[in-house]
């Protein structure tokens, strides 16, 4: 288990490698700086729509979502990308799972991939709001959950992130 987790450090600081503020934003989950209370700051409003079932087009029409910048969605999305692939029947990686029509499903339900017990009998459902919960902090808001990612502190990056992977997560059209 220790190595699997030092497997897993290891991918995630190589996908740092290069990508210039990487490190800034996600220190390690065991420095003082993630667990400080300002480490990871709450979204100041949220719509409640964003814990809605909708659809990715209903929740890209929210003010927040479409006022987003997909491009600067997919910069913030290097930091997943060592792990998780998004396109629809990509295989999944060996450190995380696809994310493919991730919105509106149960969390760790995805065949093929052997998530935690933490996060299979969490009864979580991924929405924008659970989504943007568990990217402020996966340790915290998952406990024992096996992804090994300090979280994004600043808001607006959740934000792009989350119009990005709702864009290139999500079947045309629905
Ligand atoms: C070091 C590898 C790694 C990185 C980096 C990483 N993840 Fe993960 N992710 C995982 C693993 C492993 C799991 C499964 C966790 C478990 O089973 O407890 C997971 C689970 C998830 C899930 C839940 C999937 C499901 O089917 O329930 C989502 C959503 C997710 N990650 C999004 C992201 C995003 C977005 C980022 C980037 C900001 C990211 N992850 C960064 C490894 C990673």
């Amino acid at each position: 288990m220790a190595e699997y987790k030092r497997f897993l450090s290891a991918v995630a600081l190589a996908a740092c490698v290069g990508l210039a503020g990487c490190g800034r934003d996600d220190t390690p989950a065991a420095t003082p700086a993630a667990d400080s209370p300002a480490a990871a700051a709450e979204p100041a409003q949220r719509d409640p729509r964003e814990a809605e079932v909708l659809s990715a087009e209903e929740y890209l029409a929210l003010p927040r979502f479409a006022a987003a910048d997909m491009q600067r969605g997919e910069r913030v999305f290097l930091q997943c990308r060592a792990c998780h692939s998004l396109a629809e029947n990509e295989p999944h990686r060996p450190a995380g799972p696809n994310l493919w029509n991730m919105f509106g499903s149960q969390a760790a339900q995805r065949e093929g991939f052997a998530f935690s017990d933490a996060l299979k009998d969490s009864g979580v459902v991924w929405t924008p709001a659970t989504l943007e919960d568990w990217l402020m902090r996966p340790s915290t808001f998952v406990p024992g959950n096996r992804m090994a990612f300090a979280g994004i502190r600043r808001e607006e990056d959740r934000t792009h992130l989350i119009a990005y992977l709702l864009q290139a997560t999500s079947p045309a059209g629905e």
